[in-house]
């Protein structure tokens, strides 16, 4: 009996161990006045749904909980808003203890960089950055090299089958890597791409550090791009060559942003990797959608023959020329929207909020999730038509809800630099090249958009 009985507390025991772990997540963030929401699985939360099911995730929650709602995913209890004035509310008062809060295996593998500080070495890095690459540097100094690197990278396309897709992220890749090191060895560059990759696959995985996972993999590829550009940094350090590249004017001793060596590593990795998803994917998915649709790349190529027939044989365009883009303009921005390159930002409370009705506790996520305004009717009639002329209305571009590269403080400071590069690309290859897309590819549009086999284009002379 006395076994029988000690068999049965067992089985209960077991059975509410059960329970209570499946709601453990529930349990540990129960607090009153919290967003409506579900927590999910211990540990996991709802991360495997979200990076699942994507932006359906994200509207079935939105049906049964509103615009704002509780989750956890990608390791942290976050709070989601789809509530365009509560994100621009977040966006524009940063110092109100809102401040960037990316999940751990980014931060880890990107390590400490400008989206990770806040105050006064925000602005000191920031500043940086933007003497780097900010419009002003674009203009005046990194243009003419802009250019040519891509006419050197679409220069032998004729007649090839290309993977868009992987091509893109070459560019740019190559394009940022150029600026920083102009002078160093194609070697070196064979080295650096190959670990880039690993770093971007590793930034939205779990961080679980066993070896085989992306985690685990892109943290190794971390440690050799450091040591990579350290190598680099000592042998400049004992050569007396003055170099006129964006590493050269970080290691100057004329900057007005001194920085040490671990932050210039930390800009280096930041300059190779915020372009080189963004670039990429708003580069192959307007490819894609011109080449649906021939009117616009008609009217395209008509803007950038334009251009040429305005030039003596030889000449080379310019940033007046650049400036004069507006529909490549329209088309990019275009791309980015309806693709949905960015699907939102994350923050990070440093102290417990009151916003909207809702308790945000203090070191909670939020996700301020703005890929449904990109299909928001309103702001843009007929959302998911591919129509580059909307754009030529200059008030969409500056609407108060437009946060197609952030807003307040941290508004993209690459943006300048990112659409001189798409639109320096679409004029060499618009005017260069006539292409036929491959059949069959899919695409997985979320968490990026990706497609797994590649977006194969054949490619011949205009
Ligand atoms: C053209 C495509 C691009 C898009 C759509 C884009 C989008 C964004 C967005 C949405 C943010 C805000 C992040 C936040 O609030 O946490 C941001 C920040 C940033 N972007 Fe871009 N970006 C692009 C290109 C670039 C390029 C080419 C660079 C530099 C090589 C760059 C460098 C940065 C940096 C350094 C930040 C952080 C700014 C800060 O925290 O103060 N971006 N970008
Ligand atoms: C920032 O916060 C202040 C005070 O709470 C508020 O008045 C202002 O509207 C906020 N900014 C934005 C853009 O929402
Ligand atoms: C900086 O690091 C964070 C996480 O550490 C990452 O999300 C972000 O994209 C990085 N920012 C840039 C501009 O590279």
């Amino acid at each position: 009996m006395a076994f029988l009985g000690l068999a049965y507390d067992l089985i209960l025991a077991i059975i509410s161990c059960f329970f209570i772990f499946m709601k453990w997540n529930e349990i540990r963030y129960r607090k009153k006045g919290l967003p409506p929401g579900t927590m999910g699985w211990p540990l996991v939360g709802e991360t495997s749904d979200f990076l699942k099911y994507g932006s359906e995730f994200m509207k079935t929650q939105r049906s049964k909980h509103g615009e704002v709602f509780k989750t956890h995913i990608l390791g942290s209890p976050t709070i989601i808003s789809m509530d365009p004035e509560l994100n621009r509310y977040i966006l524009y008062n940063e110092s109100k203890g809102l401040v960037p809060g990316y999940p751990k295996a980014m931060v880890d593998i990107l390590g400490t960089n400008i989206s990770t500080v806040h105050g006064a070495t925000h602005k000191h890095i920031r500043g940086s950055i933007l003497s780097l690459l900010g419009p002003v540097a674009v203009k005046e100094k990194l243009f003419p090299n802009l250019l040519k690197c891509v006419k050197s990278f679409t220069a032998d396309w004729d007649g090839k089958t290309i993977d868009i897709q992987e091509k893109a992220q070459e560019m740019a890749f190559f394009l940022a890597f150029k600026q920083i090191f102009e002078s160093e060895s194609r070697s070196i560059y064979d080295s650096f791409k190959p670990e880039f990759e690993k770093i971007v696959s590793g930034t939205l995985a779990l961080p679980i550090n066993i070896p085989g996972t992306s985690y685990h993999i892109g943290l190794q590829a971390r440690s050799k791009v450091i040591k990579l550009s350290r190598e680099i940094i000592k042998q400049r350090r004992s050569s007396s060559t003055i170099h006129r590249d964006m590493l050269g004017q970080m290691m100057s001793d004329e900057t007005k942003y001194p920085l040490n060596d671990e932050e210039i590593i930390s800009q280096i990795i930041t300059i190779l990797n915020s372009g080189y998803e963004t670039v990429s994917k708003i580069t192959m998915m307007s490819l894609k959608y011109l080449h649906g649709d021939l009117k616009a790349l008609q009217e395209l190529r008509e803007e950038h023959f334009g251009i040429l027939g305005r030039k003596e044989a030889g000449e080379s365009i310019t940033w007046e020329d650049y400036k004069s883009m507006s529909f490549t303009l329209g088309v990019i921005l275009e791309s980015l929207r309806l693709a949905t390159v960015v699907n939102g930002v994350m923050r990070r409370t440093t102290s417990d909020l009151e916003l909207n009705g809702y308790k945000f506790p203090k070191g909670w996520r939020i996700y301020i999730y703005t890929r449904e305004v990109n299909y928001d009717p309103l702001l843009h009639p007929e959302p998911l038509k591919f129509n580059p002329w909307r754009w030529l209305d200059k008030k969409l571009e500056s609407h108060k809800y437009n946060f197609l590269f952030g807003a307040g403080g941290r508004l993209c400071p690459g943006k300048e630099l990112g659409l001189v590069m798409i639109s320096l690309f679409l004029h060499c290859f618009v005017t260069q090249y006539r292409w036929e897309e491959l059949e069959g590819e899919e695409m997985v549009k979320f968490p990026r958009i990706e497609v797994p086999n590649g977006l194969h284009l054949r490619i011949s002379k205009y």
